[in-house]
C-alpha cells in the first residue's frame, strides 16, 4: 500500500461535514472553526448558495482549457474589481496562492527587466521557486530554491526601506498584515514609505492579498487602509471558500501579450464559479462589514480578558501573542471547548474566521479562552494593546 508522504502533524480528529463556522467529525461531535482552514472559509463552510452554484455548475461544463472563451471570469474580473474597487485593474487567473506570488514576481521582472526583490522578516509568499525564496524561512527554502536575488528588510521600518529599495530592485512584495509571522500588521506610513521609494526607483511595489485580503481585515485588501494602489496585488486562500482558486489583480501599467503568463487549470468553469458564489455572498450578506464588527467585538472581549503580552490585527485577522508557549492552551481549546484555532510561531494564537461569523460563537469563544486562562492561573491584567 503506498502511504502519504508524512509532512503534516495531525490532529486525530476527522472532519466529516460543515456547515457556517461549524464542523462535526465523525464521532458526531460539533467544532467551532475559529480557523478556516488556514483562512481559506471566507463565507462559511458549505453555503447554500455557493454549493448551489457549484452544482448547477458541475452540471453544465467543469472545465475547459484558457484555449476558449470562458465568460465566467469576465464576470469574476467585474465583480472583483467593483467589490475591490479595482475596477481598472486586470486579473489573471491561477490556482494557489504560491502560485499567484510567482506570476507576480515573473510579471514584475518581465516589466522592468529587473532581478533583485526586497522582502520583509518573518515573511511568507508560498513554497514555489520565486515565492519561497521571498520567504523568511531557512528551513523551507531548498538549496535550488535559494537564490541572491532577495534582501529581507526589517517590517514596518521606514528608513531601511528608504535605503534598501535601490534602481536596480526590481519589486519589493510585502504583505499587508504578515499571517504566519504573527499577524503584523503594516502602518501607514510604512506602507506609504515603500509606494513612494518604488515610485521614485521604478521598481514594482507586490502587495501580497492572500491571507490578509478578501475582505478579512474589514475592507477589500487590508493595504487599503492606507491609502496607496499596489502595482500588483496576489489573492487566493478566501476567493474559492475552499475550491483552489489564486489570481493576481494588475495595474494598468503592465502590458499583455499572447504567452506572458499561462495555466492550464486557472480560470476553469469551477473555480470562477466558487470565486463568483463568494463575491455575491461576501456584498449581499455584507461580510466585510461583519468582518469588521465581530472583529472589533473580538479584540475588545480579549482585551478586557487580557492576559497576554500584545493583541494585534485587524477584522477577523486576529493575533493574541501571550508570553508563553500556546501549544496547550490551544490543545485544550481543542479537546476540552471543542474549537479550533491557529497559531504563529510559538507563543501566539491567530483567530482566522469565516467572515460569517456570528455574535454567538465570538461569545463562546471569549468564554473559553477565559476558562482556560482561568484555569492555567494566567494574570488576569490587561495586555499591552
Ligand atoms: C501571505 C501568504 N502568501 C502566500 C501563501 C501561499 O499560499 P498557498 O498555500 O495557497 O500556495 C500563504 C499561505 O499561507 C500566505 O499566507
Amino acid at each position: 500500500m503506498a502511504e502519504l508522504f508524512n509532512v503534516y502533524p495531525l490532529y486525530d480528529i476527522e472532519p466529516v461535514r460543515a456547515q457556517g463556522s461549524y464542523l462535526w467529525d465523525v464521532n458526531g461531535t460539533r467544532y467551532l472553526d475559529l480557523y478556516g482552514g488556514h483562512a481559506v472559509i471566507s463565507v462559511g463552510h458549505t453555503h447554500p448558495r455557493y454549493v448551489q452554484a457549484l452544482t448547477d455548475q458541475l452540471h453544465k461544463i467543469s472545465f475547459y482549457s484558457n484555449s476558449v472563451k470562458i465568460p465566467l471570469q469576465q464576470e469574476l474580473a467585474d465583480k472583483l474589481g467593483a467589490l475591490s474597487d479595482h475596477p481598472d485593474y486586470a486579473l489573471f487567473l491561477c490556482n494557489s496562492g504560491a502560485e499567484a506570488n510567482e506570476n507576480a514576481l515573473k510579471l514584475a521582472s518581465f516589466h522592468n527587466g529587473r532581478t533583485k526583490v526586497v522582502a520583509f522578516k518573518k515573511s511568507f509568499h508560498g513554497r514555489t521557486a520565486g515565492a519561497v525564496a521571498a520567504t523568511d524561512n531557512p528551513s523551507i527554502v531548498a538549496p535550488i530554491n535559494y537564490n541572491q536575488h532577495v534582501t529581507f528588510l526589517p517590517y514596518n521600518d521606514s528608513e531601511a526601506a528608504r535605503t534598501g529599495i535601490t534602481s536596480e530592485t526590481c519589486a519589493v512584495i510585502i504583505e499587508g498584515i504578515q499571517g504566519v509571522g504573527g499577524i503584523q500588521v503594516a502602518t501607514d506610513e510604512f506602507l506609504q514609505t515603500l509606494r513612494k521609494r518604488c515610485d521614485e526607483t521604478g521598481t514594482v511595489l507586490i502587495l501580497d492579498g492572500v491571507q490578509c485580503g478578501y475582505g478579512r481585515s474589514g475592507k477589500f485588501f487590508s493595504h487599503q487602509f492606507s491609502g496607496i494602489e499596489a502595482d500588483i496585488i496576489s489573492m487566493a486562500k478566501g476567493m474559492g471558500n475552499g475550491f483552489p482558486i489564486g489570481g493576481i489583480l494588475i495595474s494598468p501599467k503592465f502590458k499583455a501579450s499572447y504567452g506572458l503568463l499561462g495555466t492550464t487549470f486557472g480560470g476553469n468553469h469551477l473555480a470562477c464559479t466558487a470565486a463568483i458564489a463568494v463575491l455575491d455572498i461576501m456584498r449581499d450578506e455584507g461580510l466585510m462589514e461583519n468582518a469588521t464588527n465581530i472583529g472589533n467585538y473580538l479584540m475588545d472581549g480579549i482585551g478586557q480578558i487580557g492576559g497576554y503580552k500584545e493583541l494585534r490585527g485587524r477584522g477577523l485577522m486576529i493575533g493574541i501573542e501571550y508570553d508563553f508557549p500556546v501549544d496547550s492552551l490551544r490543545k485544550t481549546l481543542l479537546f476540552e471547548h471543542k474549537q479550533f484555532t491557529g497559531v504563529a510561531g510559538k507563543n501566539t494564537i491567530r483567530l482566522l474566521p469565516s467572515l460569517a461569523i456570528g455574535i454567538d460563537e465570538a461569545d463562546q469563544f471569549l468564554e473559553a479562552l477565559q476558562h482556560c486562562l482561568n484555569a492555567k492561573g494566567a494574570t488576569v491584567t490587561q495586555g499591552a494593546q
